[in-house]
Parts: structure tokens; C-alpha cells; sequence
């Protein structure tokens, strides 16, 4: 049994929520949000009570309905958004306030126009203020991705003295290396005195598509918690995708010795519900839940899964909750997949029959993109010799 735990942290409904068209009403956040609590994450990030009317009452009645996982409201590092935040978020079984501020230098100046110091300041008071209303409070550094290294570990110490139980190293604009993010995470663990008293938590986006690689590798450099949503929505190129860090941890539980709580028979049809409800389609090459992440289209690749499926996949779709396999045929495919469609389709022909049908299918293949059940039914009713319908 793989020894520690990832926390999962979903912000599907807060970073996803941001994107421009994915908007959601309060009755379909609390949909998501039970679905969420389902799947087995650990905190669901409902929104930001401040930002408007409509989101501080799906945080709201978020709080009421979940009772498992730990809801969590973001605030910025200002007095009045805090309060707020604790006032959507009193009923919740296991409420969180999610402050923070700017840690670059690029956010410190242009952002706020003001120094390190006054930043430590606001950061330290704006944890105690949260502290003052719940006992679990995160603090997330912003771009901490781009900030110096020894001001963050002075920010990180400074807010857990003042009470953080988490500390989000948010790579906001996805600029890091994940070599650079793991050792970022490393860095903190090492120099940061009082790091024992809270966790680390990775909070990537995806710039340049690595926020999934960054993420791991701020959890083997030890972080605990990473902030991801489903399909990997959110600003502008998108956050860490939830499935991804997910079934990484999964198949690789051994080497990096960790495990998540999350029920990955639900990645399908979670990615399903969030794509339909947000209008958002998923790309069908995605990773765990695209459409193609089980179809396999090329002869070397079909013949080798039909002998055995672990030759071309690494996960089963039943684990992850995936309709099943595909076999797709285009004029790449072979004549193993084609015979075994026409097996299935209820024709048995020998070797010979499906050498002559092969060249009458590449024909039909080269003109379309695919080769459809209907297409193959017209090939096998005007072939004559030795075919026999079963
Ligand atoms: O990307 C980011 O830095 C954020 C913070 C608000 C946590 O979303
Ligand atoms: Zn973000």
C-alpha cells in the first residue's frame, strides 16, 4: 500500500468557472459540486463569495449540501472579501478561506506598486483575519512560479506563523520548468523552519502544457496537495487537469509511493457532465478522457491489442470509465482488425476471403477518413465466394 496521501483539491468551480462561456447557475454548480464530493475529492473550491451576488450563494448552498469534503471560498488578502468568504462559507461542514496576494516581483510592482515588506504585512494579516473565523485556512502565493526564492520562503514562513494549514504555490502563468517547480517545492521544504505545520500545495497552469508534469513534480519534491479541475479548464490555457495527476498517481503508485482518494471508474462521466454543462468540448487526443484515449487506428497497433491489450494500453477503460476500446478502420488499419470487425459484424471469412475484401476496403478507406459499419455490410453482401452470414 503506497504510503501518502495527495489531497485533491478541485477548482473546477472557481479557476475552471473563469473561463469565458463556462458560466454556471447555482443549481448546476451544486450538481458538480455533489458530483465532485462523489468523486472523492478532498476540497471542492466553490468560488469567490466577493466577486458577485450570484457566486456567494453557490458557495452558500455549496457549504450546506456537501458534508464530506472541505469547501473552500477565495478571497484576496483584503478584510472585507474575508468576511464575506466567512459568511458563504458557515454552514459548511469543513469550511476553508483560500487568501492570498502577489509574490513576484513582476506582480509586487505592477500589481500593487508597493515593497516585500508591506506584502508580508498584508499577507500576515489577512491569514490571522481568516484564522479568526476558521481553524482551516490556505494562503496562496501568487506567481510564486516567477518569485524569488528567498522572499517566498520568507512570505511561506510568515503565514504559517500566522496560522496558514496550507501554503499554494500557485506557477500562475505556467512559466516554470518542471525541474524548476520541483525544486521550488524542494527549496521551501528544505528552508522554510516551521514548514512541518502545513501542507504545500501545487497550483499549476498549463502556458505551456506542462502544468501536469509541474504538478508531479511538486508532489515527489513533497508538496500534498494539488489544485487541478476536470478536463483541465480554466484561464486562458487551462489548469492541471484532475484526471491526469490522477491516473499518473495511479499507475505510478509504486515508484512514487503516493495514492489519491479519488474513484477513477467517475473520470468519464465527469468529464462528460462538466463538457455538456459548460458547452466546453473536450479534445478528442485528451489524455484519460478524450474520445481517441482508447481507439487505435493503425494496423501495427491493432493487430498487437487484439492479440493483447496491454501491448497498447496502459489502463483499462473500465478503470477510468470509458465506454471501451475502439478499433477504428481507416486505410492505415490491417487486415487483423478488418477480419475481426467482419467477425463481429456476424461474417466469417478465412484468410483468403479477407485478403481479396482488404484490397475492396482500402479502396472504400482511401476516400473516406473512416470506414463504417454500414460501408463494410456493402463490401461482405457483393463478395461472393466462401462467405457465410452467421
Ligand atoms: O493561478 C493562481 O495563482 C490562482 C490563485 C488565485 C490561487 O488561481
Ligand atoms: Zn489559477
Amino acid at each position: 500500500m503506497p504510503s501518502e496521501k495527495i489531497y485533491i483539491f478541485d477548482t473546477t468551480l472557481r479557476d475552471g468557472e473563469q473561463v469565458p462561456g463556462c458560466k454556471l447557475n447555482t443549481k448546476e454548480k451544486i450538481e458538480l459540486a455533489l458530483k465532485l464530493e462523489e468523486l472523492g475529492v478532498d476540497i471542492i473550491e466553490a468560488g469567490f463569495p466577493i466577486s458577485s451576488p450570484g457566486d456567494f450563494e453557490s458557495v452558500r448552498q455549496i457549504a450546506e449540501v456537501i458534508k464530506n469534503a472541505t469547501v473552500c471560498g477565495l478571497t484576496r488578502a483584503v478584510q472585507k472579501d474575508i468576511e464575506v468568504a466567512a459568511e458563504a462559507l458557515k454552514h459548511a461542514a469543513r469550511p476553508r478561506i483560500h487568501t492570498g496576494i502577489g509574490s513576484s516581483d513582476i506582480h509586487i510592482k505592477h500589481k500593487f506598486n508597493t515593497t516585500r515588506e508591506d506584502i508580508l504585512q498584508r499577507a500576515e494579516k489577512a491569514t490571522k483575519l481568516a484564522r479568526n473565523f476558521v481553524d482551516d485556512v490556505e494562503f496562496f502565493a501568487e506567481d510564486a512560479g516567477r518569485a524569488d526564492l528567498s522572499f517566498l520562503a520568507k512570505l511561506v514562513e510568515t503565514v504559517i506563523s500566522a496560522g496558514a494549514t496550507v501554503v499554494n504555490i500557485p506557477d500562475t502563468t505556467g512559466y516554470c520548468l518542471p525541474h524548476q517547480y520541483g525544486e521550488k517545492i524542494a527549496y521551501l521544504k528544505n528552508n522554510v523552519p516551521n514548514i512541518d505545520k502545513a501542507i504545500l500545495s501545487c497550483h499549476c497552469h498549463n502556458d505551456l502544457g506542462l502544468s501536469t508534469a509541474n504538478s508531479i513534480a511538486g508532489a515527489i519534491a513533497g508538496a500534498r496537495q494539488i489544485e487541478c479541475t476536470i478536463n483541465g479548464i480554466g484561464e486562458r490555457a487551462g489548469n492541471t487537469s484532475l484526471e491526469e495527476v490522477v491516473m499518473i498517481i495511479k499507475q505510478h503508485q509504486q515508484d512514487l509511493n503516493l495514492y489519491t482518494d479519488i474513484k477513477t471508474q467517475m473520470l468519464n462521466p465527469i468529464s462528460q457532465l462538466v463538457s455538456d454543462i459548460m458547452r466546453m468540448p473536450v479534445q478528442p487526443n485528451k489524455a484519460v478522457v478524450g474520445s481517441n484515449a482508447f481507439a487505435h487506428s493503425s494496423g501495427i497497433h491493432q493487430d498487437g491489442f487484439l492479440k493483447e491489450s496491454t501491448t497498447y494500453e496502459i489502463m483499462t477503460p473500465e478503470e477510468v470509465g470509458a465506454a471501451g476500446s475502439k478499433i477504428v478502420l481507416t486505410a492505415r488499419s490491417g487486415r487483423s482488425a478488418l477480419a475481426h470487425r467482419f467477425q463481429k459484424l456476424g461474417y466469417e471469412f478465412n484468410r483468403n476471403d479477407i485478403d481479396v475484401l482488404y484490397e475492396q476496403f482500402l479502396k472504400v478507406a482511401d476516400k473516406k477518413k473512416e470506414v463504417m459499419d454500414a460501408d463494410l455490410q456493402l463490401l461482405a453482401k457483393s463478395y461472393q465466394p466462401d462467405s457465410v452470414a452467421l
